[in-house]
């Protein structure tokens, strides 16, 4: 019988990570006793829905409209305002950030909802975009940037990829109780100075559409609802400047639309604008790209979310009119997060106009059909809550992160097979501060909004990968300065960016070398031996010649809390397989250095030929 048990888990543990196409019809089950199930999905018939619209009063419907940050609400608020939802901002967690602290928190919430007249539960939102990044010892996987780079060297194995990530990133989520991530990100960055291209797949809208469409499907068949963003046209922006204004013509829009259209074929039912402009008009009052473009043209029949506060930005000078022209534009649900009075005044003052007539009866009645619907397709009308929290963090998870970690790296340069001498070598050198850094492997969104240098979780450094992968045939010194006496056959260097999230990220020219690495680098040149220089950064950094002084050039990007991954194709059998997803030019609009999609092995040269 137990083999019977295990040829059966072994069967559903491969299927779980069949590739993701569109005839995969295997939802792969949750191998978790509390979630035994998965989203049903919008059912089509909206009679159910619309019958418990018609017995909602309009405090009742403003409620469902209404998400509101944890921290801004207080016992009774949702019992008495009938509030649609709650979210966890970037770094907002429990005061126990741990998976029963998490559950305790999100479960209170659910629970006082079904206090409500109507019983309608509300649902838990938060940003899960490369692992259960704001509660503790998650899992921490690759930024998109890196899967993208997956993806630029195998689409297979990207797809595969981003399914597995986001597949276990909805486990570690449901075990803490929560069932909606605003995730992935689809945009399409046209300029690598943006803060937010490390949250993108890469340059290529192709890749993007295919990413994203397995990252909503990992998601959705591990039990969590995906809430795609930010629509539309926000890596468009002049000089990359996040929350900015991009120039688009018909052609151009409908450049960036595949893979929104992708995701909501793989059954995304809420999309997030975005804070920026399309033409001089702010996305979150562009009734033409909302509600004729995405809701009419493109049929999408779920739920429209606001950004963070963003109603704020849309003209019309007063908070009411401003109120008036997102909601008429076509938002549904309002993430009013500037605070308790920035959703209790969106509560009275959406009601003021409704009575007054600016905002139409017929509006509203859409706007909570598209939030029930959601909330059917997540299924948590039928099973509002889960039966207890899991545990995360574990192993496997750990595991396949570091895999998929490693199969994200991208090797530029490797003079004279430097790469496969390693092994050789006695005594290395590492320096950096990358090399023994958690918070810089992991980047923005994790812990924290902004992201964190150090210990910030649990997780294995570069440093730690290495020590644990020569242990007893070589010495391994670590200098963060790059100084330390004695002879070496070779150093590791890693440089990078320090984590950021959002316009933190965004640069006005190069994104140059930090200078505490410029100086490491310097040091550590005088060695006389061999250089591999590893980067840890969101997206191709301004190297100009720079890289004539290394043997070998890695880029890393933001590969999460499993730093062993390097050591892995370093020091062990595995190649390099990944390829960089977007194009790297020498300084921001200099000549080209290495081309979409480039990238080396260890054993084939750029021609593909084996090198001896
Ligand atoms: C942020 C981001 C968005 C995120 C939201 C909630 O400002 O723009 O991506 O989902 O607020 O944290």
């Amino acid at each position: 019988m137990k083999k019977i048990i295990t040829i059966v888990l072994l069967v559903v543990f491969l299927l779980m990570f069949a590739s993701c196409r569109k005839e995969t019809v295997f939802q792969a089950r949750n191998l978790q006793p509390q979630t035994n199930m998965f989203l049903p999905g919008w059912s089509g018939d909206d009679s159910y829905l619309e019958q418990l619209i018609a017995q909602m009063t309009l405090v009742e419907k403003i409620g469902q409209m209404t998400q509101a940050e944890r921290s801004d609400i207080k016992a009774g608020d949702i019992s008495r305002y009938a509030l649609g939802s709650v979210l966890s901002g970037g770094g907002s967690a429990p005061a126990r950030n741990t998976p029963e602290g998490w559950y305790r928190m999100v479960n209170g919430f659910i629970n006082e909802s079904m206090q409500t007249r109507l019983r309608i539960p509300v649902i838990y939102g938060i940003d899960a975009v490369h692992g259960h990044n704001n509660a503790l010892n998650a899992v921490i996987f690759p930024h998109n940037v890196g899967l993208g780079a997956i993806a630029a060297g195998d689409l297979e194995k990207g797809r595969q990829a981003a399914y597995a990530a986001c597949y276990i990133t909805a486990q570690e989520m449901i075990a803490t109780g929560i069932r909606m991530t605003f995730a992935p990100v689809l945009g399409v960055p046209d300029d690598i100075r943006w803060g937010r291209a490390y949250e993108c797949y890469g340059e290529n809208v192709e890749i993007i559409s295919m990413m994203g469409e397995c990252a909503v499907r990992g998601l959705q068949d591990g039990g969590v609802s995906a809430c795609i963003k930010h629509f539309i046209g926000e890596g468009q922006t002049l000089n990359g400047r996040n929350q900015g204004n991009a120039y688009l013509d018909r052609a151009g829009i409908e450049r960036l639309l595949p893979p929104y259209r992708a995701a909501i074929d793989a059954g995304a039912m809420a999309v997030m604008i975005s804070f920026s402009s399309v033409n001089g008009i702010k996305m979150h009052e562009h009734k033409e790209l909302i509600t004729g473009l995405l809701k009419e043209e493109m049929g999408f029949k779920g739920m429209v979310l606001s950004d963070w506060d963003a109603v704020r930005q849309v003209s019309g000078g007063t908070y009411k009119n401003q109120i008036a022209n997102a909601v008429n534009a076509g938002i549904d649900m309002v993430m009013a997060t500037n605070g308790r009075d920035s959703w209790e005044s969106f509560i009275r003052l959406l009601t003021e106009l409704v009575e007054e007539g600016t905002v139409p009866m017929p509006r509203i009645d859409d706007a909570v059909l598209r939030i029930l619907r959601f909330k059917q397709s997540a299924g948590i009308l039928d099973t509002p809550s889960l039966n207890g929290h899991g545990s995360i963090g574990a192993e496997g998870n750990r595991s396949k992160a570091r895999e998929i970690a490693s199969d994200s790296l991208v090797l530029l340069r490797n003079e004279n097979n430097v790469i496969d001498k390693l092994r050789s070598y006695k005594n290395i050198l590492v320096a950096g501060q990358g090399a023994n850094d958690i918070g810089m492997q992991c980047g923005g969104w994790t812990i924290t909004w902004q992201g964190l240098h150090g210990a910030s979780t649990e997780g294995t450094t570069i440093l730690k990968g290495i020590q644990e992968a020569v242990k007893g045939n070589a010495n391994v010194t670590y200098s963060e300065e790059g100084r330390a006496d004695g002879k070496f056959d070779a150093v590791i260097a890693v440089i990078g960016e320090d984590p950021y999230a959002e316009t933190e990220g965004d640069r006005e020219n190069n994104i140059n070398i930090r200078g505490k690495d410029m100086d490491m680098l310097r040091d550590v040149y005088s060695y006389g031996c061999p250089v591999i220089v590893i980067m840890l950064s969101g997206r191709p950094m301004t190297i100009g010649n720079e890289y004539e002084n290394w043997d070998a050039f890695i880029a890393a990007w933001l590969p999460g809390t499993e730093g062993g991954c390097v050591a892995d194709v370093l020091f062990g059998s595995r190649d390099f397989t990944g390829r960089t997803p977007y194009t790297w030019r020498k300084s921001i609009d200099g000549e080209i250095l290495y081309p979409f999609a480039f990238g080396l092995s260890k054993y084939k040269n750029q021609y593909g030929l084996i090198v001896m």
